[in-house]
């Protein structure tokens, strides 16, 4: 995720305002996972913003360029994705829009979220099957690296996938199990999310494709992942929680699945045997 998304959650609680200690180190305050403060705005109670026009051409621009990328290289849900969610590069979506839409798909709602997210909140919105997205986007002078979350990644990167019935299924349960993880199974369901949701491949009929939001959103990532610098691997739940991954790097090993039902399968039999099926 280029540690670049909401669902970049940070491991450990904070005592004091994240926004706080951020201010006084010098950080992006956009990098610092926060408390939500009550209950965000889901689907319909989400207000959009009023977006200028620098930021819809920023929209723009990353949407064209990433779908002139994304032909033969991005997996079949996710292209049809993108068409039930209706995006495209007239600007920067609603989220109350992609929320109803999404909803009709597989069930799934997007609540507004102010960045960064500590982890019991964010896996607590996926246990509900609610997405957290956030709705600003990258400046001009981001648009070809940001270390922060922004919509563009939440949105291009993300949604899309949610509309395929088996991750929708696959994304709700890791919510529930990853509240209750404990220890080690943190850190392997950290490893899951990244070789899945963030950086997964899929082998089609036609070839192996990409899926993950993390390759997906980012230009570099895209021509990357199907590249003979990476090392791709089958997936199993064994082979993925043991691997350790660095965040600030192009990924040299990718792991691909023969089905995202091969996930939801295995991923179902992994939680019962480790005790965490709510
Ligand atoms: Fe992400």
């Amino acid at each position: 995720m280029m540690k670049d998304s909401s669902d970049a959650a940070a491991m450990e609680d904070a005592p004091v305002s994240a926004y706080e200690r951020a201010a006084e180190e010098g950080i992006d305050p956009r990098c610092v996972p926060q408390y939500l403060e009550g209950t965000p705005p889901i689907g319909n109670e989400i207000v959009a913003p009023v977006y200028s026009n620098e930021h819809n051409e920023n929209w723009k621009y990353l949407f064209n360029r990433q779908m002139s990328l994304l032909p033969g290289r991005a997996g079949e849900s996710y292209m049809k994705g993108v068409e039930i969610l209706g995006m495209d590069d007239s600007g920067v979506p609603a989220l109350r829009d992609l929320s109803a839409r999404m909803e009709a798909a597989t069930g799934w709602r997007i609540a507004r979220i102010p960045g960064l997210l500590h982890e019991k909140d964010f896996f607590g919105l996926l246990a509900d099957r609610v997405f957290p997205s956030t709705d600003y986007i990258r400046e001009k002078h981001e648009l070809d690296y940001t270390p922060a979350p922004d919509c563009f990644h939440d949105m291009f990167g993300h949604m899309p996938m949610l509309t395929e019935p088996a991750v929708a299924d696959f994304y709700h349960r890791f919510g529930k199990t990853a509240l209750n993880a404990k220890g080690i199974q943190r850190t392997w369901l950290e490893r899951l999310h990244w070789f899945t949701i963030e950086f997964g491949l899929i082998r089609q009929a036609e070839g192996l494709r990409i899926f993950g939001a993390g390759i997906i959103s980012s230009k570099n990532e895209v021509t990357h992942a199907l590249s003979d610098e990476v090392e791709v691997r089958d997936f199993s739940m064994e082979a993925v929680i043991n691997q350790d991954y660095e965040v600030w790097h192009l990924q040299p090993i990718l792991f691909a699945l023969d089905s995202f039902e091969q996930l939801e399968n295995e991923f179902r039999t992994w939680t019962e045997r480790e005790g965490l099926v709510i």
